[in-house]
C-alpha cells in the first residue's frame, strides 16, 4: 500500500476519540492541569477519518487546530468530558479515551480570585475524586459490540500495571506508554505496547504518533462486527 493512502476499513463507522488534558478550576484564574498535548488523540482522529470513519473528537485544552473532516467538541473539565463522551458514545462503534483525565478536582470553586493575606499561611487545597469515564463506558457498552480503547502512561512495572488496568477498566485494548524523557508528553513521537483483553500484546516501536494510531485501528478493525 502506498504511503499516505489508506484503505477505507472504517467506512460506515462512528469513532469517538477524546484528546488533551482536563483542567480543574480553583478560581476564575487558576486550575489544576496536566502535561497532555493532545497530539496522540489528534493523530487517532486524523487517521480514523483517513480510513473512512465519521469521527467525533472531544478535545480538552489542546489549542490544536481542528482536523479536516472531523466533528470537534470542546470541553474543559473531567465532568464536562464525561458528559460529552457519554453523549457521543451512544451511537459509537469505537470509543478511544486518549485524553488525560484529572483523577481529582478541587472540592470547591472560589467565585472570586483567591487572595493571599499578610501573615497567613495558605489554606490547603481539598480534592475530591472525578468520575472514571473509561471504567464507566467499559462496564456497560452503549451498543453491543462497541470497541473500547484506553490509554495508560506508567513509570514502573509497565506491563503488569497495564494488564491490571485493562481488566479494571473493562476495555478491549489498552495502549500502554512508558513515561520517560523525550517520550510521550508534547513529543511528535511515541512508543507503546498495545494490550488486548484476549491476552494479545502488540509492541509499537518508537515512531510518529500517526503510526501508533494506525496500529490501534489495525487492531480495532477485526474486533468490529459487520457494518
Ligand atoms: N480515565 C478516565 N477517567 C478518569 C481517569 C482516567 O476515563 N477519571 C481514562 C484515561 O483517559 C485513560 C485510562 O483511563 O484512557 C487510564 O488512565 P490512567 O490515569 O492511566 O488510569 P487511572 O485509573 O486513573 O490510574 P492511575 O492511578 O495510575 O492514574
Ligand atoms: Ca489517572
Amino acid at each position: 500500500l502506498a504511503r499516505g493512502v489508506s484503505t477505507p476499513d472504517l467506512a460506515g463507522r462512528h469513532v469517538v476519540v477524546s484528546a488533551g488534558g482536563t483542567r480543574e478550576p480553583l478560581d476564575p484564574v487558576r486550575f489544576l492541569g496536566n502535561r497532555s498535548s493532545g497530539k496522540q488523540g489528534y493523530a487517532l482522529a486524523r487517521t480514523a477519518a483517513a480510513r473512512g470513519a465519521r469521527v467525533t473528537l472531544i478535545e480538552a485544552n489542546t489549542g490544536l487546530p481542528d482536523p479536516a473532516g472531523v466533528d470537534v467538541v470542546r470541553v474543559g473539565t473531567a465532568v464536562q468530558l464525561r458528559e460529552a463522551v457519554l453523549k457521543s458514545a451512544a451511537d459509537a462503534d469505537v470509543v478511544v479515551m486518549a485524553a488525560a483525565v484529572a483523577d481529582f478536582r478541587p472540592a470547591s470553586y472560589a467565585e472570586g480570585k483567591i487572595k493571599k493575606k499578610d501573615g497567613e499561611e495558605p489554606a490547603p487545597i481539598v480534592l475530591v475524586r472525578n468520575p472514571d469515564i473509561l471504567a464507566e463506558i467499559g462496564a456497560e457498552r452503549a451498543r453491543p459490540g462497541q470497541v473500547i480503547v484506553g490509554f495508560a502512561a506508567e513509570t514502573d512495572d509497565v506491563l503488569a500495571n497495564g494488564r491490571a488496568k485493562l481488566r479494571r477498566k473493562g476495555c478491549d485494548l489498552l495502549v500502554v506508554n512508558e513515561v520517560g524523557e523525550r517520550k510521550t508528553f508534547g513529543s511528535e513521537e511515541n512508543e507503546a505496547v498495545i494490550l488486548a483483553a484476549d491476552g494479545g500484546e502488540t509492541p509499537v516501536p518508537y515512531g510518529p504518533k500517526e503510526a501508533l494510531a494506525d496500529t490501534v485501528w489495525d487492531l480495532v478493525v477485526p474486533a468490529l462486527g459487520s457494518a
